[in-house]
């Protein structure tokens, strides 16, 4: 039963996500479900509820579906038409509530809600990272980088989410800020080289920029 629901799960956000190129594609889940399953294995965690959240973490964004993020509307409708327990389907809700980082990010309360914020957070990062940045930045229209425009750091949550910058500020203001904030050890080690890769990249940005390469 558990494996047919992932399954499901799967063609369910191979569906919704049908049609976003901003970086917060299907691909994108199913990455944060593949390493959030590979970081539970180590940790121990709930296999099923990590997969499940994985996989359902974005489906209720408030930017995507804001209509449904209070209430977790389409995690709720999908997991109940599959049969699953109250429980369940309770535990995987608190999950995506405390995986979104709006800014002022909450530590999961469970080992699995630790495992899955992780992979999400390891999605932002490293090469992928940089191509999801930039991805983003051109579809909601900002330029790459402003020599004027500098990084502001420690928003408040509506700050952050109305505040207009560069990509590469983005950097600063949340990409290299994350490693920090991994809860396990499992992603902390997956996180180093992620890390020292998107800072090489950006050194490398700003000497092109400057022309001293
Ligand atoms: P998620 O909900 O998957 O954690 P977000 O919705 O915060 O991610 O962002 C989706 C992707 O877009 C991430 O890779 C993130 O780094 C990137 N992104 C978010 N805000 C910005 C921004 N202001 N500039 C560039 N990239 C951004
Ligand atoms: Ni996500």
């Amino acid at each position: 039963m558990e494996e047919a629901v992932i399954q499901k799960a799967i063609q369910y956000i191979k569906e919704y996500f049908a049609d976003d190129y901003s970086g917060h594609d299907y691909w994108h889940s199913f990455r944060v479900y593949k390493l959030a399953e590979e970081i539970a294995k180590k940790e121990q965690a709930n296999l099923f509820v990590v997969r499940l959240a994985a996989l359902l973490h974005d489906v209720d964004d408030r930017k995507i579906s804001p209509d449904t993020y209070e209430e977790k509307g389409n995690a709720v409708s999908f997991m109940k038409q599959c049969g699953i327990d109250d429980r369940i389907i309770s535990d995987v809700c608190t999950i995506i509530e405390e995986v979104s980082f709006e800014g002022n990010p909450v530590t999961p309360q469970s080992l699995e809600g630790k495992c899955v914020q992780d992979a999400d957070r390891l999605d932002a990062i490293g090469a992928i990272g940089i191509a999801r940045a930039f991805s983003y930045g051109g579809n909601h229209n900002r330029v790459i980088y402003d020599p004027d425009s500098k990084p502001s750091l420690n928003m408040t949550g509506d700050e952050y989410r109305n505040h207009i910058s560069t990509t590469i500020n983005h950097f600063y203001e949340k990409l290299f800020l994350l490693k920090e904030l991994l809860n396990t050890s499992t992603a902390k080690e997956i996180a180093e080289h992620r890390d020292r890769f998107m800072h090489e990249y950006v050194d490398e940005f700003l000497l092109e920029w400057e022309g001293k390469r």
